[in-house]
């Protein structure tokens, strides 16, 4: 079934059965994310009515029927109301489709009845060799094949990051978050009421999948939680996995159950069997995509010395704190550590945190931020900035982008600038360029946390 999950990434030809040439359809809408994200496979238009369908002076003729298509097809998107789908699914499969994310509605979530249905179309799939994606879903997106097959936002950013989201609309909302906060996404991956392809299937096919360096899943709850328990902690191994579990309290599992039809179990079973596997359990979405950030990004540090570098004191100090609580250890070898007296007044600090002073500009911190990055012995380094008027945080940006590239990025560095506008700016400069950068210390030191985190339990299992 391996080849099915590829067509569900990488598919040579598209139908959407459902298609619509009324824009505000979600039939008009996938078929228009598809051609405006660049996907250069072909697309084939199914409508009952025959109708063209154009997109953006882009004219496309549509079949009745998938059957009428004259060319192979691999994967089929359906937005057609929940009645017609099984009978949509037997044509996808007389036609030799080898996947079907089902955008429709109106299955398991409804209770047993739909759940009856659920399980026929899963029948009728599998009878042809299909995997079904959803139903109940907002579709897929791998951005190295430029396709979006969602109705979601249009232009979200390339990257490394495959986020997968039981929720639909949760999922929509972030990745129109992830295109405002620059995060870069290799996948998206909407699963429903997942009655086929779950997520243990979606990592199996990232643990091998080159574009993407770590997995993000929003979850309410596993079928099969002993498998997923299984492949996760295999792929952990290779590349981290964050999970936000919702439905944590008793209320919450309740609203769980009636959302997706899942069955969340005890939380402290989840919380176990995650720690068990490896997987990074995020309580909220803003500390899931901190982590994701760097673990998307950076590669794994060599050694625990932590390097501090700010020209503020009271961020130096926030940032230790943090460290401090995370179990990081400031690296505080002071013979080592003098190296950065070069670069700053005879009032500053080289004791880890390095305090460069207020009156750090472009040369403190490029020859501060280049002797840490050279040092073997320096294996993680946080940038910290508060904005000044002596260094427009917009040129730091500049400095540690070319700084962090020309060492060949080795080693994990995060950054975090607290300021304004320019702030903002400088640090979306920053990730876009992958490297993370955040607007508070304590954020920096905590995703770097998560990366030491993983790192650590991968040690542990290679000992054991
Ligand atoms: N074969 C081909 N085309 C067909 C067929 C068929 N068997 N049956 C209908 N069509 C055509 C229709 O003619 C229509 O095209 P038209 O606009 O040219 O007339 C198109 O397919 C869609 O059919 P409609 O009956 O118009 O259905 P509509 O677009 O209103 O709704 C949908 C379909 C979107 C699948 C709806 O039933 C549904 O399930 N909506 C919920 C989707 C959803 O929210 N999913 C979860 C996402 S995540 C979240 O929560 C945000």
């Amino acid at each position: 079934m391996d080849g099915n999950l590829e067509a569900l990434f990488r598919p040579k030809s598209i139908a959407v059965i459902g298609a619509s040439e009324k824009p505000g359809k979600i039939g008009y809408a996938v078929m228009k994310n598809l051609v405006e994200y660049g996907y250069d496979g072909k697309i084939y238009p199914i409508n009952i009515k025959g109708v063209e369908i154009e997109i953006n002076g882009r004219k496309f003729k549509s079949y009745r029927s998938i059957l009428d298509v004259p060319d192979e097809i691999d994967m089929a998107v359906i937005v057609v109301p929940a009645k017609f789908v099984p009978q949509v699914v037997e044509e996808a499969g007389k036609k030799g489709v080898k996947v079907l994310p089902i955008i429709s509605s109106g299955f398991g979530e409804l209770g047993e009845e739909g759940k009856k249905v659920e399980r026929q179309i899963v029948e009728i799939a599998h009878k042809y060799g299909m995997r079904i994606l959803g139903p109940n879903i907002f579709g897929v997106v791998y951005t190295p094949a430029k396709m979006n097959a969602t109705f979601g936002p249009t232009d979200v950013m390339p990257g490394s990051l495959a986020l997968i989201s039981q929720s639909g609309a949760l999922g929509i909302a972030l990745m129109g978050w992830t295109i405002l906060e620059k995060v870069g996404l290799s996948a998206v991956v909407s699963v429903g009421n997942k009655s086929d392809i779950d997520d243990a299937d979606l990592l199996e096919f990232f643990k091998t999948d080159d574009n993407t360096k770590a997995i993000l899943i929003y979850m309410e709850g596993v079928k099969d939680g002993r498998r997923f328990m299984e492949v996760a902690k295999e792929v952990s191994k290779e590349k981290p996995i964050i999970i936000i579990k919702a439905g944590r309290s008793e209320r919450g599992a309740k609203a769980a159950a009636s959302h997706t039809g899942s069955l969340a179990g005890a939380d402290s079973i989840y919380t176990a069997a995650f720690k068990q596997s490896g997987v990074l359990r995020a309580l909220t979405i803003g500390e899931a995509f901190d982590w994701a950030r760097t673990l998307s990004n950076l590669p794994e540090p060599e050694g625990e010395n932590l390097v501090i570098l700010t020209n503020g004191g009271g961020i130096g100090v926030m940032a230790t704190d943090a460290a401090e609580e995370e179990g990081l250890h400031l690296y505080d070898d002071l013979d080592e550590l003098r190296v950065f007296a070069n670069h700053m007044p005879p009032f500053g600090s080289y004791k880890n945190p390095v305090d460069l002073t207020g009156m750090a500009g472009a040369e403190s911190y490029e020859g501060a931020v280049r002797d840490a990055l050279a040092n073997p012995n320096m294996h993680s380094i946080a940038v910290l900035y508060c904005q000044t008027a002596v260094l427009d945080p917009r040129d730091l940006a500049k400095i540690v982008i070319r700084e962090y590239n020309e060492s060949g990025r080795k080693k994990p560095l995060v950054v975090a600038i607290v300021g304004g506008i320019e702030a903002k700016e400088a640090i979306d400069m920053l990730n876009e360029e992958g490297i993370p950068a955040y607007p508070e210390p304590e954020r920096a030191i905590k995703a770097l946390a998560a990366l030491y985190r993983w790192s650590r339990w991968k040690a542990r299992q290679r000992r054991e």
